[in-house]
């Protein structure tokens, strides 16, 4: 677990180092003619390249006069990544294309004139129809629409260690937060040493939404974001008091891990349990671990807690013909049913045949199509890059110190920055 940690700082490192020598990953095969499409991810890994890799076979076969260049970055969630493509963007120096999520996490490099409206193409490829209304409004601004959507991942997902559970007689998923501290009690009395596995920063903001999801319900969740529900009110203060229990459950070590190394704690049966987005079905897969199950988060019912990942047009990008070619090859449904068969999300078109996938995913088109949308704010469907960072830092603070009164006044006043901005 310690080396795939390093993996992606040292991944991180490089990629800065290449930055402040001048050096990208497409130099000396820029401008006219070019052959070359930088595809920038964090998707550098397990699951995640295993997706990644389906797509690029299909743009191989449909864009065969283009070569498909890895600028992929590691660290979950984009944690080194985004912060890679902040430093490329102001030095006009971006990619071909890259990974940004649908929602008002677009929204920011939208507004800063960052990336090129597609509207035309959506027209041309006839996408226009292909996406729920809902996604590409979240991929629109003034009526232009920006980027084209890869899938729909589910974020408020448990995953658990089969033996694990039923070792301690676990035979069936919490559907309540008290049924669930009630199952932690008893795989800490059974002995198990982490009974919920837990990372850093990003994941510690997606187990905290998912409590506030369950205390709340899905429309007050989703007013958090909207100014329409007040982060000063005495259900945020209980969802906190839940949060930090709930924390107590989970590995010491927790901020210095990323997801996959929670994950690992899971698959060795160390841990039980670990809540994490579906991009984990695909993780679980490749690393042929099977021992494991899924359910919905304890108490959230049927809310769908969506984040999409969708790839854009900078503004000066090198290839711009070369990464039309990227951005119509993954909006098509061939190109959608080789990535998302491997990445554990649903594709994002309507079209796809639920039986040209793996039972997860059949599953989850089947929630999708009669659930409750909730967006994620560490996932970019909720809010701004800001924002995150804000909610992220009040959260590292919060899990050294417990410090339940301050971290609400942090996201009260976060959310008096950031809404709506
Ligand atoms: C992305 C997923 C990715 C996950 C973990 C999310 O923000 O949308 O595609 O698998 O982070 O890295």
């Amino acid at each position: 677990m310690r080396s795939r940690t390093r993996t992606a700082v040292a991944a991180a490192g490089m990629a800065l180092a290449l930055l402040a020598s001048g050096c990208g990953a497409d130099d000396g095969d820029g401008g006219a003619g070019s052959k070359k499409v930088e595809v920038f991810t964090w998707w550098a890994d397990g699951g995640e390249k295993a997706g990644l890799d389906g797509l690029v076979a299909q743009f191989k076969t449909d864009c065969a006069q283009y070569e498909f260049v890895n600028g992929a970055v590691a660290g979950g969630a984009g944690s080194n990544a985004k912060q890679v493509l902040a430093s490329r963007l102001q030095q006009s120096d971006p990619p071909d294309t890259f990974q940004a999520h649908a929602g008002a996490e677009l929204s920011d490099y939208i507004k800063a004139g960052q990336i090129e409206d597609l509207s035309a193409q959506y027209k041309e490829w006839g996408l226009d129809s292909a996406f729920p209304k809902g996604l590409v409004d979240s991929l629109t601004v003034d009526g232009k629409i920006y980027s084209v959507p890869a899938n729909i991942h589910r974020a408020n997902v448990l995953w658990g260690n089969k033996s694990v559970l039923s070792k301690a007689g676990i035979t069936a998923p919490a559907t309540t937060l008290p049924e669930f501290f009630t199952q932690l009690d008893t795989l800490k009395a059974k002995g198990v040493a982490t009974p919920l596995a837990l990372g850093k920063d990003w994941t510690q903001q997606m187990l905290f939404e998912a409590v506030l999801i369950s205390k709340l319900g899905p429309e007050k969740f989703s007013g958090l974001w909207t100014g329409q529900t007040d982060w000063a009110g005495a259900d945020i203060t209980d969802a906190i008091n839940d949060y930090k229990k709930l924390l107590s459950y989970s590995n010491k070590d927790r901020d210095t891990f990323d997801w996959t190394d929670a994950e690992k704690l899971v698959m060795e049966g160390k841990a039980a349990y670990q809540l994490m987005g579906d991009w984990e079905a695909a993780d679980l897969d490749a690393k042929g671990f099977k021992d494991y199950n899924y359910s919905v988060f304890p108490g959230n019912g049927d809310a769908y807690q969506w984040l999409a990942d969708s790839f854009v047009l900078p503004k000066n990008a090198k290839n711009p013909e070369g990464t039309k070619c990227w951005l119509k090859t993954l909006g098509s449904a061939a190109g959608q049913k080789a990535f998302n068969t491997k990445k554990g999300s649903i594709p994002a078109r309507t079209d796809a045949n639920a039986t040209d996938y793996p039972a997860y995913q059949q599953a989850a088109i089947a929630d999708w199509a009669k659930g409750k949308p909730v967006p994620s704010c560490p996932h970019g469907s909720a809010c701004s890059q800001g924002w995150q960072g804000a909610v992220a830092s009040a959260q590292g603070k919060f899990s050294s110190d417990g410090d339940v009164a301050a971290l609400q006044s942090a996201l009260v006043a976060a959310a008096k920055q950031y809404a709506g901005k």
